[in-house]
């Protein structure tokens, strides 16, 4: 038993900003710690590397919150406000074997690697039109100006949401961001429309797919047609699991990415060494330095803190801590990946950092499926910030930088610099 007086406090102000000394007490006094959520719902907190990644690959360990004792059949946990609705309950993220393997497979038919490569340019686009809006002014927040319109615009387009509907969904991730992951009036709201906008746009695609085309005004290749297309031994997705496909790429796929870029820029802001040799290796036109920056920043400073819920769904242990059947169990993904029982001076950043085997992106069979999207955001964001805005720079004092207080993600409310103005 762990003295409840020496255990740091979690889910404070202090702990929203730097919750990295707690986890470094946690992975050492208390591995798997048991405390209450802000929320009132009490869980494991599973905080070493070794146990992290066994706990992410075990399937006794459940996503689907049928299995947590105090609410049974009930509560969705991925953050997702309105998610008891069983419409959007059928996403991956809460979902076991076999019907998982099966969404899965039928997803990954049409969100291929290959699909993402070929979007590199439009990213491309995307990035340098945002950076376009402030370059000459010398100053911005790099928060609601680049990190976050990006990746809502980049999902949009990949998804084959039409050019004209895509500043409504900027609306709607807006408010969801600013007001978190609770079931309050206009978030709901927010997540209603969308899903109904989805739902309407698969049903125009399906009966239609020219009419309904993508972003370039009729190509019907996109994702969105070609979740309709997928089949698996002549199964296909029906319409509602496409629009609950849909969703929840545009939501797992847009927090994240607007905090790795965020994150990512703060961690190279706050480090001159890493941040001169990443550029000096930029202009060089090297890549290689700039991938494993990507992976390293993802380690360091990861967007996903405590977004990874199981559900025991029989009585086990994890790091020799009895689990009784029913009880949630939360990976921190951030304190895993600076456990130094794995990696070398894991508080350090060291961009060319070789061996990273990270749990950023989890691990298993739940293990992100955007994460080559997010790398291609990423590379294409951090490369050209710095390569366009060379002497960028923070505009506050670090000390006075806000971090988002959520327990499901990690980011800064705002990320103001200065640099000087593209001529
Ligand atoms: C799953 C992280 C971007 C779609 C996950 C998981 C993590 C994660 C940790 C596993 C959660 C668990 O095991 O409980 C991230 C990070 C991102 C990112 C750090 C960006 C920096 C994206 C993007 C998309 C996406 C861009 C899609 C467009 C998904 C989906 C799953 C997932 C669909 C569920 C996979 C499954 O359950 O089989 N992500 N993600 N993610 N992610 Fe990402």
């Amino acid at each position: 038993m762990t003295d409840p007086a020496a255990t740091p406090e979690l889910f404070t102000w202090e702990f929203a900003t730097d919750p990295y000394p707690a986890y470094a007490w946690l992975r050492e006094h208390a591995p798997v710690h048991r405390t209450t959520l802000p929320s009132g719902v009490e869980a494991w907190l599973v905080t070493r590397y070794a146990d992290a990644r066994e706990a992410l690959a075990d399937p006794r360990l459940s996503k689907n919150p049928v299995h947590h004792a105090e609410s049974p059949g009930a509560r969705g946990k991925t953050g997702i406000p309105g998610e008891r609705s069983a419409d959007l309950m059928t996403h991956l993220l809460n979902i076991d074997p076999p019907d998982h393997t099966r969404l899965r497979r039928l997803v990954s038919k049409a969100f291929t690697p290959r699909r993402v490569a070929g979007f590199g340019e439009r990213v491309q686009q995307l990035t340098d039109r945002f950076v376009d809006g402030f370059a000459a002014r010398g100053e911005a927040d790099l928060i609601h100006e680049f990190a976050f319109p990006l990746p809502i615009y980049a999902i949009c387009d990949l998804l084959g949401v039409p050019a004209e509907d895509q500043d409504d969904f900027r609306d709607w991730a807006g408010m969801m961001i600013r007001h978190g992951g609770g079931p309050r009036g206009g978030v709901a709201r927010s997540v209603k429309r969308m899903r109904a906008y989805l739902v309407e746009l698969i049903h125009r695609k399906r009966a239609e797919p020219a009419a309904a085309g993508g972003a370039d005004g009729g190509a019907p290749d996109d994702l969105i047609s070609g979740l309709i297309r997928a089949s698996d031994h002549g199964e296909h997705l029906t319409e509602n699991e496409a629009a609950a496909m849909a969703f929840i790429l545009l939501f797992a796929g847009f927090e994240t990415t607007v905090n790795l870029i965020g994150n990512g820029m703060h961690t190279l802001l706050t480090h001159p060494g890493p941040r001169a040799e990443l550029q000096a290796s930029l202009a060089a036109g090297e890549t290689a330095l700039l991938e494993t920056a990507v992976e390293e920043l993802l380690r360091h400073d990861g967007p996903v803190e405590l977004a990874t819920w199981r559900y025991a769904t029989t009585a086990l242990t994890v790091g020799g801590q009895p689990i009784a059947a029913g009880d949630p169990v939360l990976v921190v993904l951030a304190a895993a990946d600076r456990d130094p029982a794995r990696f070398s001076a894991p508080d350090s950043v060291n961009l060319a950092r070789a061996d990273n085997p990270h749990l950023g992106y989890g691990h298993g069979i739940h293990y992100c499926l955007g994460a080559p999207l997010a790398r291609l955001e990423a590379r294409t964001a951090l490369a050209t910030l710095l390569t366009r805005l060379p002497d960028l720079r923070l505009a506050a004092d670090p000390g006075d930088l806000r971090w988002r207080g959520g327990l499901i993600m990690r980011g800064l409310r705002t990320l103001p610099v200065a640099f000087t103005p593209e001529a």
